[in-house]
Formats: structure tokens, C-alpha cells, sequence
């Protein structure tokens, strides 16, 4: 078991616990000191959340269960008030605890409940998708989609995150791919060792290794940088091309980032000199990830939806490119770099 800790100044605010076999770890987490727990999941997690409430149970704990909607159904506004209807009616207090059992969609709402409940009351997360335990469920982002994806949330550190390697070793064959490209995304901006590992091919990589190394690599990110000032953007590698391929396809977050980053490679390759993106496209590809965008889009489509995206200031377009590997910089983009992006996704411009 190995843990690692968010910390806001000197005060440690979030703790990171990555093992085997964690029940009775994360029932004494959320029982300490506590006598109401809600234990929040999604219809793919029930038989998990049904043991972690038995189990909080068996120590005297109130434990109210409740199944959401799944993935991004989840993250409404009608959700979190059914939710918080019902943390009324069983009269929650904020020394309570709301346990989220499930991926990033269900651990970005229940940290959306429990920071706005009552003003905040704890959360914990047991993340148990891939791309949750290397991403969504590290570094206090919470969100519900109104309208555009993410478009309101707040930032607030779950007390503790649970990720099981047992859970991942289970997961069906799509979900570690689509967790695969966050955990590639990571090993080409900070440490290629966890991209490397996939060499072994997605059933024999070894998870618990990968997952460590990807949250020590968030983590270290997000105590730099907890609210998205400077240094934390380098974790958007892949996602400005990639989030317009989520919206203009039916592409999971994971096979939008994976194509996102072939495009961010190329324009490295073309502004920067970077001389991995072969490399990186060959072993997206060789683990199943798409790495073009497919016949159905148009690159104006996509122009327009990149025009929208976050990054965009005053000064035009900005990416994150890699000047070399582990060595991701923020920079303006022109005209031509976005056609060589666009060019390696398989997009005429
Ligand atoms: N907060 C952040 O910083 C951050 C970062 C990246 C992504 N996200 C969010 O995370 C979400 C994507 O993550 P995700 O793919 O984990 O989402 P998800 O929760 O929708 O999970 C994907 C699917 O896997 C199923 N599932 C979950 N655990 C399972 C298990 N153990 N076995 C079998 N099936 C299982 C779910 O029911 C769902 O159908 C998006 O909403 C995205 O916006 C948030
Ligand atoms: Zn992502």
C-alpha cells in the first residue's frame, strides 16, 4: 500500500491510497469519528458500494445508498439536488461523509455535493475506472456538465481517495484502454517509465506501478499549481485537439485524448523539433487507441469548436507542445502548425 498526499501550503489536505484488497481500510477512513455515511455510486459499481455500506454498518454506522444515473448522466444539477434532498431528509450534518464509489463522472458529482452541501462536508472516493485513478479522482476538480461539459464546479479536495488495483486488474479491456491514453499523457509530459510500460501491451501492464507513478506525477503538479494558475496546464497535452473530437464525435474522453495528443505531437514535431511523436503514435496505436479523427469530421467543425476552448486568450490559440519528452511547454500555435496537427489526424485542411 502506498500513499501520497496533496498539500496546500504546508497542510496536507488530501491523501492518496494506492493497494490491494483496501475494504478495511476504507471503511475505517470513513467510519473515524463519523455516525452517517451516504455511499453514492453508479449501476456498474452497486455490488462494491453494497459491501463498503455493509461493512459500515457492521461498525454502527447510518448508511444511506443511493445508485445514479450512469456516467455523464450523473453530472445535472437535477442529480446533485436529489441528492442533496436526501441528505436533508436523513439529516446529514457537515461532519458527515459522502463516499463516491465509481469512475470520473461519479466522483466529479459526489465532490460536487459534498463541497457545496452545507458549504462542504467530506468526501472520499474509491475510484475504480483507469483513467479516474490516474486522473479524475486526483487534484480537487469537481463538475457537473450544464449545457458544456464541466461548465460548473468547484475546486475541493476529496479527504481521501481509495484506488484498488484488484478493481483495475478486473476492468474490462475498453476501460483500461480509454484510462491508458491519460496514463500515456502523463509519461510523455513527466515520465516516460509509464508510457514505456505499455510496451507490454494493455493486459500485461502492470497497473499498480503505473497507477503510482501517474498520481505522484499529478500530485506533484497540483501542489505546484492546485488552481490552474500556470504550471497545472500541462496536463491538458493532447486534450485542445482532443476535447473538440469528444464533442464532434461519439469518442470517449480517453480516444479523444489519444488522438489529441497525435495532433499536439505533430505540431511539436513541426514548431518545437519534438522527435517522439512516431514513437508516441505507434504505441497509441498499438494498445488500440484511435490516432486519426475518422471520415465523419470536418476540420472547419473542429476549428470552430478549438476557437471555443479554454486556452484561448487575447493572444490567439495556445497549446501545449513537447519540445522534448518530459518536457511540455505552453505556446501560441499559428495557422500552419494547426494544418500539421490537423494533417496527422487524417483532417484535409
Ligand atoms: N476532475 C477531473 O480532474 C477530471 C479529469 C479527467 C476526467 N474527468 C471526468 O471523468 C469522467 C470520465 O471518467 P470515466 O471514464 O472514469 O467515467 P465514468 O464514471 O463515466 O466511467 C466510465 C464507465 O465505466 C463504468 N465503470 C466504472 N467502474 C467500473 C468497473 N470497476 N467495472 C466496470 N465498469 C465500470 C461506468 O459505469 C461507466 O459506464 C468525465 O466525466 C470527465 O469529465 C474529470
Ligand atoms: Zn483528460
Amino acid at each position: 500500500m502506498r500513499s501520497h498526499v496533496i498539500t496546500e501550503g504546508s497542510t496536507a489536505v488530501s491523501e492518496i491510497v494506492v493497494g490491494r484488497s483496501l475494504a478495511a481500510a476504507i471503511s475505517d477512513a470513513a467510519a473515524q469519528g463519523r455516525t452517517k455515511a451516504a455511499v453514492l455510486c453508479q449501476p456498474s459499481t452497486v455490488h462494491l458500494a453494497e459491501a463498503f455500506a455493509t461493512d459500515l454498518r457492521s461498525v454502527g454506522m447510518d448508511v444511506t445508498g443511493y445508485t445514479l444515473p450512469d456516467g455523464e448522466e450523473a453530472k445535472q444539477l437535477s442529480v446533485v439536488e436529489t441528492v442533496y434532498r436526501m441528505l436533508n431528509e436523513r439529516s446529514f450534518t457537515r461532519n458527515d461523509v459522502v463516499l463516491g464509489v465509481g469512475g470520473g463522472a461519479l466522483t466529479d458529482v459526489t465532490g460536487f455535493i459534498a463541497a457545496t452541501y452545507l458549504r462542504g462536508l467530506s468526501a472520499m472516493y474509491v475510484t475504480t475506472t483507469l483513467l479516474g485513478a490516474v486522473d479524475a479522482a486526483i487534484g480537487g476538480k469537481t463538475a457537473v456538465n450544464v449545457d458544456g461539459k464541466n461548465l460548473a464546479g468547484v475546486f475541493s479536495h476529496p479527504e481521501k481517495v481509495f484506488i484498488d488495483i484488484d478493481v483495475l486488474d478486473a476492468l474490462p479491456n475498453d476501460l483500461k484502454v480509454q484510462g491508458a491514453a491519460e496514463a500515456i499523457k502523463t509519461g510523455f509530459i513527466a515520465d516516460m517509465e509509464i508510457a514505456n510500460a505499455f510496451d507490454a501491451g494493455i493486459s500485461n501492464v502492470d497497473l499498480e506501478s503505473v497507477v503510482n507513478k501517474a498520481v505522484a506525477v499529478k500530485v506533484a503538479v497540483v501542489n505546484d499549481d492546485s488552481k490552474e494558475h500556470g504550471r497545472r496546464a500541462i496536463l491538458n497535452y493532447g486534450h485542445t485537439v482532443g476535447h473538440a473530437i469528444e464533442v464532434a464525435t461519439p469518442c470517449s474522453h480517453g480516444e479523444a485524448v489519444s488522438i489529441g495528443m497525435v495532433a499536439a505531437g505533430a505540431a511539436s514535431a513541426s514548431l518545437l523539433g519534438f522527435g517522439g511523436a512516431d514513437h508516441q503514435r505507434a504505441l497509441l496505436s498499438s494498445i488500440g487507441l484511435p490516432v486519426a479523427a475518422g471520415v465523419n469530421v470536418k476540420s472547419s467543425q473542429l476549428r470552430a469548436l478549438i476557437a471555443m476552448d479554454k486556452k484561448r486568450d487575447s493572444s490567439g490559440l495556445r497549446m501545449v507542445l513537447l519540445e522534448r519528452f518530459e518536457s511540455p511547454v505552453v505556446v501560441s500555435v499559428d495557422d500552419a502548425t494547426v494544418r500539421t496537427a490537423f494533417d496527422a489526424i487524417g483532417l484535409d485542411s
